[in-house]
């Protein structure tokens, strides 16, 4: 048994974050943005949206292009590490508003959590255990922010993407890797949590980025390599690089390492800044509804983020 996607979805919130605007807001600057990161505007969401919100529209985005209504799914995955309460899990909330059956969670990854939780659903359908899943990575980034500190509040935003991952007897995720490494923990994580709570701290992201920046790339470098050897690949073979949306600068040096030119990678990070585990499944959307990626593309799906988590999937769309 194999799995295959069938289609996809993105929400993202109304509220549209710029650089000119953020330059009133923290001593920075567009072209220190643009140049350092790619990024031009992010999107935040509103007082009283939540990540689940996000999550279903997305969700529906999905069902509808692919034909589906909620009761034809069996299994809900999340990927996202800013669940609207510890439980119920943001799958089960979406369960209950859309009246899904089955079984419904949210795993955390961080920026990996979509490859983590596409990953673990096809494992699910692969064992004959479900039928049909609708996996989503999903964040608020925006509720982690220190809106005072420049080196992050210009990196992160807000959205949800979506896919729907069906039981097949032809092969659509022909591959899977993930890793982690707990020994940098120091280099990027949150203040506090909901099992280690002070009631003095905000709980903000904290991240020193030019040592993240470092790891990812060294780390997204050798996943990749190991992706072509273990696939029996040549650099060069991949129709289309679907990477984290982080950085511009990992994006282009992954690239490098895999053979493509940036036209073979798709790129929306400029839109919507680091969505964390959101960001694959809506940079995958965009480029399935505008025509770039196409049924029989082989594709490669990559992400690294805090942990660190990392992980690759490989398929044929
Ligand atoms: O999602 C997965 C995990 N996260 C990532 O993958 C992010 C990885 N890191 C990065 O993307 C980059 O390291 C950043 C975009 C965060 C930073 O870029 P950088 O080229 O590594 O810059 P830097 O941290 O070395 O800082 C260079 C300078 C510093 O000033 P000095 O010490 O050279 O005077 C910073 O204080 O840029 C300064 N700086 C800023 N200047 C204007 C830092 N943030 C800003 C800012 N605006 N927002």
């Amino acid at each position: 048994m194999y799995t295959r996607i069938i289609s996809t979805g993105t929400y993202l919130p109304e509220k549209v974050l710029t650089n000119d605007e953020l330059e009133k807001i923290v001593n920075t600057s567009d072209d220190w943005i643009r140049s350092r990161t790619g990024i031009e505007s992010r999107h935040i969401a509103a007082d009283g949206e939540f990540t689940s919100h996000l999550a279903e529209k997305a969700a529906y985005k999905a069902l509808e292009a692919a034909g589906l209504v909620p009761a034809d799914i069996d299994l809900i995955v999340v990927g996202t590490c800013t669940p609207d309460r510890m439980f119920p899990n943001v799958a089960c909330l979406l369960q209950e508003r859309m009246g899904i059956t089955g079984p419904a969670f949210s795993l955390e990854a961080a920026c990996s959590g979509f490859v983590y939780a596409l990953t673990v659903a096809d494992q699910f359908l692969c064992s004959g255990k479900s039928k049909r899943a609708l996996v989503i990575g999903a964040e608020t980034m925006s509720r982690l922010i220190d809106w005072t500190d420049r080196e992050t509040c210009v990196l992160f935003g807000d959205g949800a993407g979506a896919v729907i991952l069906e039981a097949s007897d032809k092969p659509g995720l022909l591959y899977s890797d993930l890793g982690a490494d707990g020994q940098h923990r120091k280099l990027l994580y949150t203040e506090t949590g909901l099992s280690n709570m002070e009631s003095s701290v905000e709980g903000h992201l904290k991240m020193k980025g030019n040592e993240v920046f470092k790891v990812a790339v060294r780390t997204l470098e050798s996943m990749v390599d190991k992706v072509l050897l273990e696939n029996n690949l040549n650099k060069g073979q991949i129709d289309w690089l679907v990477p984290h949306q982080a950085n511009l600068r990992i994006i282009s040096a992954t690239a490098k390492r895999l053979g493509l030119p940036m036209d073979r990678v798709v790129v929306t990070v400029n839109k919507h800044g680091n969505t964390s585990a959101a960001s694959i499944p809506m940079a995958l959307d965009t480029a399935v509804r505008d025509g770039r990626i196409k049924r029989g593309n082989l594709i490669l799906l990559e992400a690294f983020g805090g942990g660190f988590t990392w992980g690759a999937c490989l398929l044929r769309y």
